[in-house]
Formats: C-alpha cells, sequence, structure tokens
C-alpha cells in the first residue's frame, strides 16, 4: 500500500503525476483553500501533506492526524504553521526556500521601479485620454532611483538579491538585520542600526519573515522616521506594516509613495487604499512565475517524498522531530 498523502489545492499537473507515482493522492483540485474543519478531516488518514500559504496547519488541524509525519509548504515563509503545535505532534514541517529568490527580488524592483516613476498612475491617465499634449513640466515628475538609498529591512536571501540589482543603479545600499552579515552575504550593502535605516532611505523594501515578534514593525512612530520623499515597499508579509498607519501617512503625503504586495487580512485589504494615487497594489504576486510557481511546488514534492522514504527533507524546518522518538 502506498503511503497517503494531501494536496491541499491545486498545484501543477506534472507534479500531482510524480507525486502518484509514490503516493495514494487525495489532491483538492481547487485553487481555494480547504475550510479549516475540511482541511482537518482529510488529514485524519494522511501520512504527509504539501499545504500552501492559506492553510493553517496547528493543533486543531492536527489533531485527528496521527499518521501524519511530514506537512510541505509550497512557499518560503511559512506562519501559516504553528511550528510548536507541528513539533509537538512529531511531524516533519518543510518549506521552499531559494528557488525563489530572483522571482521575489524582480518583483520588489517592479514595485519599487512603478513607485518611484508613478508608472500605474501614468498609464491609467493615459488611458483616460488625458494625454492633451507633451509637456516639459509634466504632472509626473517622479523620485530618481540611480544614486539614492536603499534600504532593506529583513536581509536574507532575497534581500541579498534585491541588493545585488541596486548597483545597476549606483545605489547606496543599507540594511538592518538583528545580526550583521558576513561580507560575502552582504553584497555591499552596509549594515544599519534601525533608526539609521528607517530616516536614511529613500527607498525602504521590507523583507522580513513574519512573526508575532514583528507585527507592526513598521508603524506611525516608524513611518514617522522615514523621510518626505521616501517610498515603502512591503513584499514581505501582511502585518510587518501597520497599514492602517501607512494608508495615514500617505494620505497626508508623510512619505512619497508605497508598494504593496503583502496586505493585512488578504485579500479583503482596507479599502482605503483604493483611493490613493500614490500607492501600487498587487495581490501578493512576488514569486508568481510558473517557472518559479513550479520550482516551489516541484522542491515541495522533494520534501515530502524525502519525509516518506526515511531521507532527511531538503528544507526541514523542525530538526528537533528527528531526534530519538520524536518522529512518526
Ligand atoms: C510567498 O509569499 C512565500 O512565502 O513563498
Amino acid at each position: 500500500m502506498k503511503p497517503k498523502i494531501l494536496v491541499s489545492r491545486a498545484i501543477f499537473p506534472e507534479v500531482i503525476e510524480r507525486l502518484r507515482v509514490d503516493f495514494d493522492v487525495d489532491y483538492h483540485d481547487r485553487d481555494s483553500a480547504l475550510p479549516p474543519d475540511q482541511l482537518a478531516a482529510r488529514l485524519a488518514d494522511k501520512d504527509g501533506a504539501i499545504t500552501l500559504l492559506s492553510d493553517r496547519i496547528d493543533a486543531a488541524a492536527l489533531a485527528g492526524a496521527k499518521r501524519l509525519k511530514a506537512v510541505c509548504n509550497v512557499a518560503v515563509g511559512y506562519n501559516n504553521f504553528d511550528l510548536a503545535a507541528i513539533t509537538q505532534a512529531g511531524v516533519m514541517a518543510t518549506n521552499t526556500p531559494g528557488v525563489l529568490n530572483d522571482t521575489t527580488a524582480d518583483t520588489a524592483w517592479a514595485l519599487l521601479l512603478a513607485s518611484a516613476r508613478r508608472i500605474v498612475g501614468a498609464d491609467k491617465w493615459v488611458r483616460a485620454g488625458q494625454w492633451t499634449g507633451w509637456k516639459f513640466h509634466d504632472d509626473w515628475f517622479g523620485s530618481d532611483v540611480h544614486h539614492a538609498t536603499l534600504g532593506i529591512l529583513g536581509m536574507g536571501r532575497i534581500g541579498q538579491a534585491v541588493a545585488r540589482r541596486a548597483s545597476g543603479f549606483d545605489m547606496r545600499v543599507i540594511y538592518h538585520n538583528r545580526n550583521r552579515l558576513g561580507p560575502d552575504q552582504e553584497a555591499g550593502a552596509r549594515w544599519v542600526g534601525m533608526a539609521e535605516l528607517l530616516s536614511q532611505s529613500d527607498f525602504l523594501v521590507l523583507l522580513l519573515p513574519y512573526s508575532p515578534a514583528v507585527h507592526h514593525i513598521i508603524g506611525a512612530a516608524e513611518i514617522a522616521q522615514m523621510k518626505p520623499t521616501a517610498h515603502l515597499i512591503n513584499i514581505a508579509r501582511g502585518g510587518i506594516v501597520d497599514d492602517g498607519a501607512l494608508i495615514e501617512a500617505l494620505r497626508q503625503r508623510r512619505i512619497a509613495g508605497a508598494g504593496m504586495d503583502v496586505f493585512e487580512n488578504e485579500p479583503a485589504l482596507d479599502p482605503r487604499f483604493f483611493g490613493l494615487d500614490n500607492v501600487v497594489l498587487t495581490p501578493h504576486i512576488g514569486s508568481s512565475t510558473r517557472a518559479t510557481r513550479l520550482a516551489m511546488a516541484s522542491l515541495a514534492a522533494d520534501n515530502l517524498v524525502a519525509a516518506l522514504t526515511g531521507r532527511r527533507p531538503p528544507n526541514l524546518l523542525n530538526p528537533e522531530v528527528l531526534q530519538q522518538g520524536a518522529v512518526k
């Protein structure tokens, strides 16, 4: 008998075919999240699961899943996992780091450039037929990106990829992390304290993983320390920014603009965003190219195959479950 697995949401047929070679696959073939009670019910007889960031995996989801050995998230972020509860249940947890670094860094730059040069507003204006002739003093003066200061909060793998791209724009790059990186990882960036990061950045890109410890790490007080000409880019997770405080700052033009790919309470973001002309909004598409989403789904499958064939998954988040007796 093949081990039983759940794939909780529509991914790629080629990945499902590969999983079917080794596993009996219960596939929720819809691009919508299973309600929590159905997720728990479908996990109950499974040996493993491929999950998406829309699935909350906590003690309630795992309560009946006595055979479960691994949950493999198709995302680098795993704030949908209650890692302590998963570990407590003796279940391996994995994510998909690495394969999305460049795509997500590209998206961060797309938002940064769009916000700096007001691309979305200009596009709407042209489509609305408002362009009646070229003007020297046009309505579309933007912010220079070249030779500006790029600040990165959270200089992990994606932050480093964002920093590397800045050299083509002759930018000065500063970053803040709890720990300073080695010179090979800094990609020419300089570590600074949080206050300096906030006050010096012309473009501040947020790339730190979400945890309750960083909830609203960018709120009204932090935005008040930013330059009035600065742009804020959130490509990390909703909840890192206090969206209400950001909306108020954008409304009062206390900063120049923002590029937002992630929000509090997705997809029901604060509708006051829609009335602002100094913010660019995208629907959590940081890693969204076909090639990268396929690489993420394939890596999650690699993790699951390893976990269920007695090997250490390449992206194991809770190695303590491998300690003797902990893993089922
Ligand atoms: C996407 O947001 C991810 O964490 O991979």
